[in-house]
Order: structure tokens, then sequence, then C-alpha cells
């Protein structure tokens, strides 16, 4: 007789805009839930994901309360990619060990000690893999029986246009699991051009009337200059010596060539940071038009659809939380990838898994 298929279903902690959510989904994860103490992510959570949103801090979240809200008889996957900035690679040398997101890992572990999911993923930066907490989590996670696989991702090899990695881990109760590998060859990596060649031109500090999304920051005279005077590629060493920024004429200053520059368009983008609206924050300029990248351009080299909803009608979009919601998400590419391994882990331990369709409700546990 064929195996009964599965329903896979995950709820995201700390969901964000729900990068992870839609990426899982797109493998036909069913996504039970998101939960976030941001009420910005409600809307484009829900808009997008079209699952519950429960806007809530995770180190108030009981374990019955999660337990609710997976379905009954599902395996059960716990997605919990805690807040990188302790682990930031721009943190180097900053003793993060106090900040309030330190302990958040723990509050994952005690969330899988208490229910239990068949599997449990988190993504984070790569440096996450050396840290004490890390470790520990790694450690009790065998210690529950969990077969635990982590690596770091580099995302153009899962098809996402942009040079980001990531750390990704995978642990399953039903057996070995793996972290997917990048399917992509490096003369096949998406490129800027590919993600955002096609979007209408717009000026600095111009909103496209068709996308509120596609919306540039005005820059300074001399910033306008200097982008002007900018190359695909190139550095602000390119420029003359009055539009230079004071610490770049130092020699020390040499060091930080990729500010101020513009991207390459047969190329992934650099990492979409909090910071990729600003000219001065990175190699964020366009590569022909003067100006930064807009909000929509930074999303679509995430690896968003071009539709995705970040800000509900009526509201204002603003720089600052709109940078931050796209550049802390996890890119829906990689996320499908990992998606997709998880749907295989199952299908093979279980034998056939019924793939369920954004946005279709499957009833919770009571
Ligand atoms: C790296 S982002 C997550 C990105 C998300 N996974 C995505 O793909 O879009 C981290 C999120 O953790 C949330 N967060 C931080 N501390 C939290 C807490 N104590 N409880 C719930 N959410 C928290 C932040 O608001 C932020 O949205």
């Amino acid at each position: 007789m064929a195996p009964r298929p599965v329903t896979i279903s995950a709820v995201d902690l700390f969901c964000g805009v729900g990068g992870l959510s839609h990426g899982l989904q797109d493998a036909g994860i069913h996504v039970a839930a998101g939960v976030d103490l941001d009420g910005t992510c409600d809307y484009p959570y829900r808009a997008n994901v079209r699952a519950p949103f429960h806007r809530r801090d995770v180190r108030n979240l009981a374990v019955d309360e999660l337990a609710a809200m997976w379905p009954a008889g599902a395996v059960r996957v716990l997605a919990g990619c805690a807040p990188c900035q302790p682990f930031s690679s721009y943190r180097r040398g900053v003793d993060t060990s106090q900040e309030a997101q330190w302990p958040l890992v723990d509050e994952v572990r005690r969330l899988v000690e208490g229910a239990l999911p068949e599997i449990v993923t988190m993504e984070n930066v790569p440096r996450i893999g050396s840290t004490p907490v890390f470790r520990d989590f790694v450690a009790r996670l065998g210690t529950l029986g969990y077969r635990v696989n982590f690596g770091s991702c580099y995302c153009p090899a899962y098809g996402v246009p942009q040079h980001r990695r990531r750390m990704v881990l995978v642990a399953s109760l039903l057996g070995d699991i793996t972290v997917p590998k990048g399917a992509t060859a490096p003369a096949d990596y998406a490129t800027v051009r590919q993600a955002i060649g096609a979007l209408p031109p717009v000026g600095h500090g111009e909103t496209h009337p068709g996308d509120r999304l596609h919306k540039s920051r005005t820059l300074t005279e001399i910033n306008l200059e200097r982008i002007k005077r900018s190359t695909p590629g190139g550095t602000w060493e390119e420029w003359p010596e009055e539009l230079r920024a004071p610490c770049h004429r130092k020699a020390s200053g040499a060091t930080f060539r990729n500010v101020y520059a513009r991207m390459v368009w047969d190329d992934p983008s650099p990492t979409i940071t909090t910071l990729a609206y600003s000219f001065g924050a990175g190699r964020f300029g366009h590569p022909e038009q003067d100006r930064a990248m807009t909000l929509r351009e930074a999303a679509n080299l995430q690896s968003f659809p071009s539709d995705y909803e970040f800000v509900a009608p009526g509201e204002p979009v603003q720089f600052a939380p709109l940078g931050r919601l796209i550049g802390n998400a996890v890119p829906p590419r990689l996320a499908a990838a990992v998606g997709e391994a998880i749907v295989e882990h199952v299908r093979a331990a279980k034998g056939a898994v019924r793939k369920v369709p954004r946005g279709r409700s499957v009833p919770a546990a009571r």
C-alpha cells in the first residue's frame, strides 16, 4: 500500500518580514505561524506569507503555546533565526556578550527541549559557528537525539544574485540530514542585471509612481558629484582629491575601498546590509543611474519576488526600518533550497510528503 503523505509544518521564530517562511513555502512546506516582537513585520508577514503572525517576545513564548501552533499529525519544523547582530563581522572587536540578543539562541534551545519538533533549522552569520552559545546548542541537540549538520552557504550558489555567506543548520530526529549544496555553477550565478535591470529608472530622492518601494534616497551635492565620477566596480580612488572623504585622504583609509561605489551589472551584488539604500555605506550605487539602490532593488537582490509587499497601504515608506527588515531577511531562494532538502529528507523517512500551497490552512492542534 502506498504510504499516506505527511504534511510538513513550520513555526518561524524571529520571522521578520518572512524571507525564510516564504522560501520554505516555495518548497511546499506549510507555515503554521511566524513569531516576532517587531510590529512592523505584521503586515508584510500576513500579506505575503499568508500565515498567522504573533507579535511576541520569544523569551515569553511557552512551550505549550508553541506546540498548539502546529497542525495535528504534521512533521513539525522549528525555524529559529535568532538575530545575528551579536555575531556580525561588522561587530568584530566589540564585546557583544552582554547584549540582549545574545541569549536568544538559548531560547530556541529551550523551545526545542520542550516541544521536540522533528526538524530544527537555523540561519545566521558564519561566525556564529565558533561561538560557545552555538556549540552548546549543537551539543544539546545531539543529546536530545537529533542528527545535526551545519555549514556555510554561499548565496549565489543557491540562485541568490548577491555575494552573501550564511551559516545554515539543519537537525532531525528522523535520521541523517544535510545542509543542501548550492546547485548553481559560478558561470550561472544570477546577476544584478537579472535582478534589477528591468526596473524603471528613478532619480535620486525620487519614488516611482508605480511602486512606492522603488524609492531612492536623496544624495547630498557632494555624493551626487562622487557617484557621477564612479564607474561600476571602481572605487573612490578614481575621484579627484577634493571629492574624497578626509579619512580616505590618509594612507590608512585606503583599506575601505568597498564604500561609495557602484555595483557591477553582470556580477552578483555585494551583501545587502540594513543600510543598502545608502551610497556611503557600501558598494550600493546603481550600476549606471546616479543614485544608491532603491528599497525595491535591495529586496530583489535578496531574491524577494518583485511584488513582495513590505508596507501597508497608507503607511509611509521609510528607509531605516525597511532597510533593516530587508537586510536582515533570509534570502527566500536560500530558504527554498533548505526547504527542499527538508522535504526530501522527510520523504525518505516517511515515504511521501503532501506539499501545501502558500496560504492554505491546515487545522492547528488544540
Ligand atoms: C535576522 S531577523 C529575522 C529575519 C527573518 N528570519 C526573515 O527571513 O525575514 C531577526 C528578527 O528577530 C526579531 N527579534 C529580536 N528579538 C526578538 C525577541 N526577543 N522575540 C521575538 N523576535 C525578536 C527582530 O525583530 C527581527 O525581525
